[in-house]
């Protein structure tokens, strides 16, 4: 995959070790810390994670992209296959924007891409989880017509998975 071109001076490429500050900066917001699961603790876990990210790419079961807008570090955005088991149709994504780029609509554009390009390669479901205090990915979700599947609790946390289904199913093997 090249470089995707999503309008003027906003890009994706796949996630590279050159994203590390971009992506630490990202992880040590305090609003991403609030709303992801868990960030790295330290330098070592941040290399860990990033390796992860490269090697899973490698593997074929998840996807990493990074939102330049300008050339500069914007975010990230990710499908991969639910469970990272690539026997499975149904797919899931991820995104996080560094807080210099929130509330431009950047977000959403860079998943509706993503969504849109999964269905392309075969997925015949994509799911989207979140926390349910994170209003913001909410209605990112709604908007680009996600169904909400139901509330779940992951040990004392509420999250809330939302579903999209393939309008037009592919029948080939899914490749990224
Ligand atoms: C959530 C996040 C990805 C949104 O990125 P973004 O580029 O700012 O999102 P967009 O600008 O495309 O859309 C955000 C929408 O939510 C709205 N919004 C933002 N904060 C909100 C809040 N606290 N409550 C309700 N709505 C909110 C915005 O107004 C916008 O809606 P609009 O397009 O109708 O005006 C970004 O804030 C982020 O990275 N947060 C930390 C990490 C994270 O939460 N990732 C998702 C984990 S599942």
């Amino acid at each position: 995959m090249k470089e995707i071109k999503l309008e003027k001076g906003i890009t994706l490429r796949p996630f590279s070790k050159e994203d590390k500050n971009g992506y630490a900066e990202v992880n040590n917001d305090p609003l991403t810390k609030k709303m992801f699961t868990s960030v790295p603790a330290d330098e070592a876990e941040l290399d860990a994670e990033i390796e992860e990210k490269i090697g899973k790419a490698k593997a074929g079961v998840s996807k990493t992209l990074t939102i330049l807008v300008n050339g500069e570090y914007a975010g990230g955005v990710v499908l991969e296959f639910e469970n990272w088991d690539p026997k499975n149709d149904v797919g899931r994504v991820h995104v996080w924007i560094h807080p210099k780029f929130r509330n431009k609509g950047i977000a959403t554009k860079a998943l509706q891409w993503i969504v849109g390009h999964g269905f392309k390669i075969g997925f015949k479901r994509i799911y989207a989880q979140h926390k349910t205090i994170n209003l913001a990915v909410a209605k990112i979700n709604k908007k680009l017509g996600f169904v909400l599947e139901r509330e779940m609790v992951q040990g004392d946390v509420k999250k809330l998975r939302w579903y999209k289904d393939n309008p037009m199913p592919a029948k080939t093997k899914i490749k990224f």
